[in-house]
């Protein structure tokens, strides 16, 4: 469908129906200022970043990519997801420890093997991009090797990509487990040689507090406070026994965040998977300190974790993005997820509007990690992180759109019923990288 020209290929104009966001959306309102649609602009890229929006045709300069009738999207960012956990995916039957026990660990354990790491890293980054994901903030395994393969591949495919060693000393089988000192040495090789390399970012992962001893935590700490500008992720809060469990492992903390706060843990730059089971004093040392929650909806309602009340986190000005938590969660497609979220604040009696969930994915994302300079809109200066979406893919949503009356409406079927299948092109600093 793309028209080409001879000229320039560092000018590409691509165009469409653009939507972006210019702030938050407010909670429930289908109308609001901060949703930003141009249907029928062009979106101009030079040398990868985005130069301009306009409604007229740019000059001959520019190598035209003619995406008539689609819609154009700022690529999703998936703020937590297992790499190696493609493998697990769709695993019946359990709960949240019983999961991990069963399918997880064994699955990871895999991924010591250096082929098994960089053949898992580049399919899993090649999926993120069919699912129309450009960055993401990713947990590989204990392995160091699984580390640096997912830094490698994302540097290969020009990704924005937060990520780290997964640090568990304890509560882990026999070749999933480190030790404080090899893995402070490995974090620190990993930060000296990925961290601020192009457009990957390390992340301190310690996987939850049950399987790193206190000494582990504190190094982890330690590792924040030492450089600012490292991120940090992991789970908390995410099912009701963990919580119990981390009560018993913890027992002079005043709740399950306060464990990772007590070592420096809680920053700014902290994604903090889940928090379905937090209290209120958590949640304003979230919004004190500025840490995200990262929402992880299809796993939620599929390792049967809890509800999470999405509008008490915004109220209370806790930072929010959205997470597909593969392999916990059964989709890397955000849509789906976003689908999920719908469903999980439907049964809490509340209504999440498009502009909420897209907003969460994409410039709520990039905020939330100090990112909104570089990823999450179509503002001029980002980079071209883009995917063009087909609005239908099959009989019954061509039927469902072509009834929508407004744009809210139009926007919310088509984040209820696309996929992966909708994705007609995926751009990446400027370059197609899917379809
Ligand atoms: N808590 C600790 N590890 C994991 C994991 O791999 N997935 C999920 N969903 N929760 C966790
Ligand atoms: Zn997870």
């Amino acid at each position: 469908m793309s028209e080409t020209n001879v000229c320039d290929p560092s000018r590409i104009a691509l165009y469409g129906d653009l939507l972006d966001f210019t702030g938050t959306p407010a909670w429930g309102a289908v109308q609001d200022p901060s949703v930003r649609y141009r249907p029928g602009h062009w979106l101009l890229i030079e040398d990868g970043r985005i130069h301009a929006v306009q409604a007229e045709p740019p000059g001959p300069e520019w190598q035209r990519h003619d995406h008539a009738g689609r819609l154009i999207l700022p690529g999703f960012i998936d703020t937590h997801v297992h790499a190696p956990q493609l493998d697990v995916i769709a695993s019946y039957g359990t709960e949240l420890l019983d999961w991990l026990e069963r399918y997880t660990f064994p699955a990871e354990c895999r991924y010591a093997d250096p082929g098994v790491a960089r053949m898992g890293a580049a399919r899993f980054l090649d999926a993120l991009l069919a699912h129309g994901t450009t960055a993401a903030v990713v947990f590989p395994t204990v392995h160091k090797v699984s580390a640096e393969a997912l830094f490698e591949a994302a540097r290969e495919r020009g990704m924005r990509l937060i990520a780290g060693k997964v640090l568990m000393d304890r509560h882990a089988p026999d070749g999933l487990r480190d030790d404080v000192t090899q893995a402070e040495r490995d974090c620190v090789d990993l930060i000296q040689r990925f961290h601020g390399v192009e457009r990957l970012g390390y992340a301190v992962t310690v996987r939850f507090a049950p399987t790193s001893t206190p000494e582990q935590l504190a190094m982890a700490g330690a590792l924040c406070r030492d450089d600012a500008t490292l991120y940090m992720q992991t789970h908390v809060a995410e099912n009701r026994a963990e919580v119990e469990w981390v009560a018993k492992l913890f027992p002079q903390a005043r709740s399950y965040l306060d464990v990772y706060a007590q070592v420096g843990l809680v920053h700014a730059r902290s994604v903090m998977a889940h928090g379905i089971w937090l209290d209120d004093a958590d949640r304003r040392l979230l919004r004190d300190t500025g840490a995200q929650i990262a929402h992880c909806p299809s796993s939620n309602l599929f390792l049967g974790s809890g509800l999470f009340d999405w509008r008490q986190a915004m109220e209370q000005g806790v930072r929010l993005s959205v997470a597909s938590d593969v392999g916990g969660g059964t989709s890397l497609s955000i849509q789906r997820n976003l689908l999920d979220a719908y469903k999980i604040q439907a049964l809490r009696g509340e209504r999440l509007t498009a502009w909420t969930g897209l907003h969460a994915a994409t410039r709520g994302a990039a905020e939330a990690l100090s990112l909104g300079h570089e990823i999450g809109s179509f503002d001029a200066g980002c980079a071209a992180d883009v995917c063009v979406w087909d609005w239908t893919s099959c009989a019954v949503s061509e039927a469902r759109d072509a009834v929508a009356r407004e744009l809210h409406e139009r926007v919310f079927a088509w984040m209820c019923l696309s996929d992966s299948r909708n994705l007609a092109a995926a751009y990446v600093a400027g370059m197609p990288r899917a379809r």
